[in-house]
């Protein structure tokens, strides 16, 4: 295992033109494969930070490295390919598109990566498959649970083989048992040895699902707790290198 983290966060400041600082002087540093939560209150700075982290955004100050990448001085088209590269994205109200079958969502990053076709549709079956959805590849999102539309959302995520995954409030729009569902979800990937940052007000699923919990509040990081117990998926990944 490489020493240099998977994301490092240096003394970023996010203003905009009115009222305080979204961030101001984050300082935070994520080891691969870990598995982290950032809880805060609405309007803390949670997407912020998450933006970018993604590249979807540019700090007012300060800087953000992704897998040794100055992700805060891409240009729009690096900063859009690094995307694709590095990062798979899950948000709360899935974002899938409602007229392209569950197999073609999940096909979409990895032609606008450039894979072939035949290429795509084996590795979109075979994480389906994996998230135990396949018997609804051809139906189109609408007609799917809400766990379901997110685990074709976590597909999508995973298409390109993500060095991170981003996830914004995944849970925000489930019920109970779909929580559950995402949850175990995340911890496998986890266990696996994917990188995960995971946004959300939900204390317990922070708690049950991440190694580490990063609470932000305006804009600043004001705990950074590793979480007893739980989420023993960084020491699973370190342990087998
Ligand atoms: N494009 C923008 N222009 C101006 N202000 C913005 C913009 N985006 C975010 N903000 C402000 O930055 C602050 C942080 O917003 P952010 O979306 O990061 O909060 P959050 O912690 O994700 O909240 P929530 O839990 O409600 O999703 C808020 O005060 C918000 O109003
Ligand atoms: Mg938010």
């Amino acid at each position: 295992m490489t020493n240099a983290p998977m994301i490092d966060v240096r003394e970023a400041t996010k203003k905009y033109d009115d009222g305080p600082p979204a961030l101001a002087g984050v300082n935070l540093s994520v080891a691969s494969g870990d598995c982290v939560a950032i809880l805060g209150h609405s309007g803390s700075g949670k997407s912020t930070l998450l933006n970018l982290i993604a590249g979807l955004d540019k700090p007012s100050s300060g800087s953000v490295t992704v897998d040794g990448t100055r992700v805060d001085q891409l240009g729009e088209a690096g900063s859009a390919k690094y995307r694709r590269a590095s990062i798979g994205m899950i948000f709360q109200f899935f974002n899938l598109l409602d007229d392209l079958t569950v197999l073609d969502n999940v096909m979409v990053p990895a032609q606008l990566a450039g894979m072939g076709k035949g290429e795509a549709k084996r590795r979109a079956v075979e994480l389906l498959g994996s998230l135990g959805i396949e018997r609804h590849v051809k139906a189109y999102p609408q007609r799917l649970s809400g766990g379901e539309r997110q685990r074709v959302a976590v597909a999508r995520a995973l298409m390109n083989k993500p060095a991170l995954l981003l996830a914004d409030e995944p849970t925000g729009a489930l019920d109970s048992s779909s929580v559950e569902d995402v949850r175990r979800l995340l911890l496998d990937l986890n266990a696996e040895g994917q990188t995960i940052v995971l946004v959300t007000h939900d204390v317990q699923l922070a708690a049950t699902t991440a190694h580490r919990t990063i609470e932000l509040v305006d804009g600043a990081v004001a705990r950074d707790v590793v979480n007893s117990g739980s989420g023993a998926g960084l020491a699973a990944a370190q342990a087998r290198r």
